[in-house]
């Protein structure tokens, strides 16, 4: 790694000749003691040999991506693309920006061949000017020989990249991830093949990938309990969504990488807004809060849980009532989830319930058949969105699978999903009974697909309101 890396800045100044010498000389060396494969190694190099079938001859490029900017020169920290952490087993802040798997042809398959920067070793400019990727700026990086140790297989340095192409093999690509990838390699008509095979890979989870989510439900669990903890902070403070959602980032960071989405943290009616990530508002007893959080592990692997908890502890007669017609539509959509069921099934299960409570409360203006039919829905009026997607390292993962793979497609083991009905009365909806008004209900669990049907894997959090009171009970401070 070198000066390459190094761009100049308007506050630049050149470095003396005598300085920049004196940076370079005196170093002991410090050689990375003890580095151990990539703990998903042997799930890698299967995958890169399902990866190399699929594509015979073509050589394949998945680059990690670039830093992404948050203003003028701050970048948000690094988080790189699924399917190169997939196909590498790069983990947590390891993960280095610009870093490119190439799949590279040979007589029987392919060659892994890993460009990264290397590390800004002292002999360099960079280690200590380069505010990006510079050593003394950011921190050490493995070199090529450490790099190679640790995800074994060959490692080369991404400024040679260009050398490898130009040679007329038939080149596909994720594009706009890496702009320099995006330059030097000509957009394909198969390139949406390769992101369609990236994202189909992963419906099905190793057991790897199975435990390394059922660790970040746990961790979300411990998350969840810190938000129990900091309720009377929040209660005390105007922004207490904020003080929820601090609570829980701070097992998010310490247990795992990050959250793995933002931390939706709504109080009372804010639990109505789906996307509510402003967070600035109050949480205030006798209402309820709505937290939709998930820890994000090392391996990138993240949860997706939402509690809907009482402040005070304790659900009023209408929060509960609601509450449980979203805890009955959760319990049909669970036994809606084992292999051979379409993905549809499981929504359509929870749905029912839910338009089956709204018709019985007298406010939805239609039969529940007419409503569950396709051209009327109008349940949805109160329930919003679909109750499952796919959960991987991406929160809705396998996005670009193909949709006879995925939303037309059937469970099969090993595949895992969220199941989360809500129920939202907005504050201004006059079809529904004030006491109900303005209470927005959504428990959300992640599941995995077994033999015979699902195992619920954030089971660790309590769901039923009684469960959940007692839970509150024990972890409040
Ligand atoms: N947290 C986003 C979702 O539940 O889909
Ligand atoms: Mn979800
Ligand atoms: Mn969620």
């Amino acid at each position: 790694m070198s000066e390459e890396t190094t761009k100049k800045r308007p506050h630049d100044v050149p470095t003396p000749a005598a300085f920049a010498e004196l940076m370079k000389s005196g170093w002991i060396p410090t050689p990375l003691e003890g580095l151990k494969p990539t703990p998903p190694l042997k799930y890698c190099v299967t995958r890169r040999e399902a990866l190399s079938k699929a594509f015979p001859g073509v050589r394949l490029i998945i680059p990690a991506g670039n830093y992404k900017v948050r203003s003028n020169d701050s970048d948000y920290a690094y988080r790189p693309h699924s399917a190169f952490a997939y196909y590498t087993g790069v983990q947590g802040v390891e993960a280095t920006a610009d870093s490119v798997l190439v799949m590279q042809p040979n007589s029987s398959g392919h060659d892994a061949i890993l460009y990264i920067h290397p590390r800004s070793t002292r002999d360099t400019d960079a280690f200590f000017r380069d505010a990006k990727y510079g050593e003394l700026w950011v921190g050490r990086r493995f070199t090529l020989a450490e790099a190679k140790d640790r995800y074994q297989i060959e490692t080369r340095r991404v400024i040679d990249l260009k050398d490898l192409l130009g040679d007329g093999t038939t080149t596909i690509a994720i594009h706009e991830q890496d702009a320099e990838i995006d330059k030097l390699v000509t957009k394909h008509d198969r390139d949406a093949e390769l992101l369609t095979f990236v994202s189909e890979a992963r419906l099905i989870k190793d057991q790897y990938e199975i435990d390394e989510l059922q660790a970040a439900c746990d961790a979300s669990e411990l998350g969840f309990q810190e938000i129990v903890k900091a309720m009377p902070a929040a209660v005390a403070h105007p922004r207490g969504e904020r003080v929820i959602e601090a609570a829980f980032f701070t097992k998010a960071r310490t247990e795992g990488n990050d959250v793995g989405y933002t931390t939706i943290a709504a109080g009372g009616a804010h639990a109505c807004v789906l996307h509510w990530i402003r967070n600035d508002g109050a949480i205030k007893d006798g209402e309820l809060v709505l937290v939709d959080a998930g820890v994000e592990m090392d391996s990138f692997y993240t949860a997706d849980i939402t509690r809907t908890l009482p402040v005070s502890g304790k659900f009023s007669p209408a929060q509960r009532a609601l509450y449980m017609l979203v805890y009955e539509a959760q319990l049909a959509g669970f036994a809606a989830v084992k292999p051979g069921a379409t993905f549809r099934s499981v929504n359509i299960a929870a749905q029912r319930v839910l338009a089956q409570g709204l018709f019985d409360m007298g406010v939805l203006p239609c039969s529940v058949e007419e409503s569950m039919g396709p051209d009327m829905g109008l349940h949805r009026r109160w329930t919003l969105h679909g109750v499952s997607h796919m959960l991987g390292m991406d929160v809705h993962d396998c996005q670009h699978a193909r949709q006879e793979a995925y939303l037309d497609g059937v469970l099969a083991e090993g595949m895992v999903l969220t199941v989360e009905p809500g129920l939202y009365i907005q504050p201004d909806d006059e079809l529904f009974p004030a006491e109900y008004r303005g209470i927005g209900i959504r428990i959300e669990d992640d599941v995995v697909v077994t033999k015979d049907g699902c195992r619920n894997l954030s089971e660790a959090l309590p769901r039923h309101p009684d469960e959940v009171e007692a839970w509150m009970a024990k972890h409040a401070q």
